[in-house]
């Protein structure tokens, strides 16, 4: 059997990044680039690498997932996660959850040993502790920064996506990978927005919405503002164009203009195809994304921005 070449994008999420965060959130999306990287470079497959970087970064507590996680209106921390296997469509998703460091795990058990996509809630976390993962008290997923921030900015105007480009938003980690036998899978994980209302779920748990994974067409996960990139189910939307023969950087473009056409949204999004050709795009101030091919270290925060390493010297 040919080997492909393997390749995994990770993004840390598509807003401002305040100066203050900036390099913090360079140095968090390389390291788990090359986490993700190196599970893929001993013959591990997508998922397991999509995963160990997700996990990288929702233990780092500068991105707003698992570890640093933004508060709702009450105060409280629900997460929301997906992981997609590309190979066979097998998804599976938490929303809502609570008290869980990394829900991207918690996805994927769900995926792996349930007949269902999607657990939600207290459903979710009855599932977590029927598999025996383990609960963290709130206080530990959350930063005195956020605590701050929280403070200072108490409502989240649902539906204006101005506030979403401003300070106040905080958004999202995500990977995407090809494995050397072509097989793509993608994750995403979330504390959704500051000062969300209880229960409100963002785009990032949804199939075709937050991510998705089909090993026909490619591998997309996707930041910024939930509620727009659900109306225009932004990671599906890119894997259509590219089933229509799109390179990936003119799909993700397209669409992420589309989004801001038509329903005023802003966003990021990274992909990968099963041939590893690979993107990371934004219509946000910046996003901080990584990723490895050919054992060379891509980076960039700014827009049109490409920073080079070269990995194992
Ligand atoms: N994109 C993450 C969210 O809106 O929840």
């Amino acid at each position: 059997m040919i080997k492909m070449k393997p390749v995994i994008v990770v993004h840390g999420g598509a807003w401002a990044i305040p100066d203050e965060l900036s390099r913090a959130s360079v140095d968090g999306v390389k390291t788990a680039a090359r986490e993700g990287f190196s599970v893929l470079k001993r013959g591990g497959n997508a998922l397991d690498a999509v995963e160990s970087a997700v996990r990288t970064m929702e233990d780092d507590t500068v991105f707003d997932a698992g570890h640093g996680s933004v508060l709702n209106t009450d105060g409280e921390v629900e997460l929301d996660a997906i992981i997609m296997d590309g190979k066979t469509l097998g998804s599976g998703a938490v929303s809502s959850v609570k008290n869980i460091a990394n829900p991207v795990s918690l996805a994927r058990a769900v995926m792996e040993k349930t007949n269902h996509v999607l657990l939600t809630g207290r459903g979710a976390n009855l599932f977590a502790d029927s598999i025996g993962m383990a609960t963290v008290p709130t206080d530990t997923l959350v930063t005195e920064y956020e605590r701050r921030e929280w403070e200072k900015q108490k409502t989240y105007l649902t539906g204006v996506n101005e506030l979403f480009n401003s300070q106040c938003a905080h958004d999202t980690v995500g990977a995407v990978a090809v494995d050397s036998n072509g097989n793509v899978a993608c994750a995403t994980s979330t504390g959704g927005i500051r000062n969300k209302m209880v229960g409100r779920v963002g785009d990032s748990p949804i199939i075709g919405s937050g991510g998705y994974a089909d090993n026909l067409s490619g591998a997309v996960s996707c930041t910024g503002h939930g509620e727009s990139i659900l109306k225009v189910t932004l990671a599906r939307l890119i894997l259509l164009h590219i089933e229509q023969g799109k390179a990936a950087a003119d799909a993700a473009q397209m669409c992420l203009r589309y989004m801001k056409e038509r329903v005023c949204g802003a966003g990021g999004v990274i992909l990968v195809t099963p041939s590893g050709e690979w993107a990371a795009q934004f219509t946000t101030e910046r996003m901080a994304w990584a990723a490895v091919e050919d054992d060379v270290l891509w980076y960039g925060l700014e827009p049109d921005e490409r920073c080079k390493e070269q990995l194992f010297q």
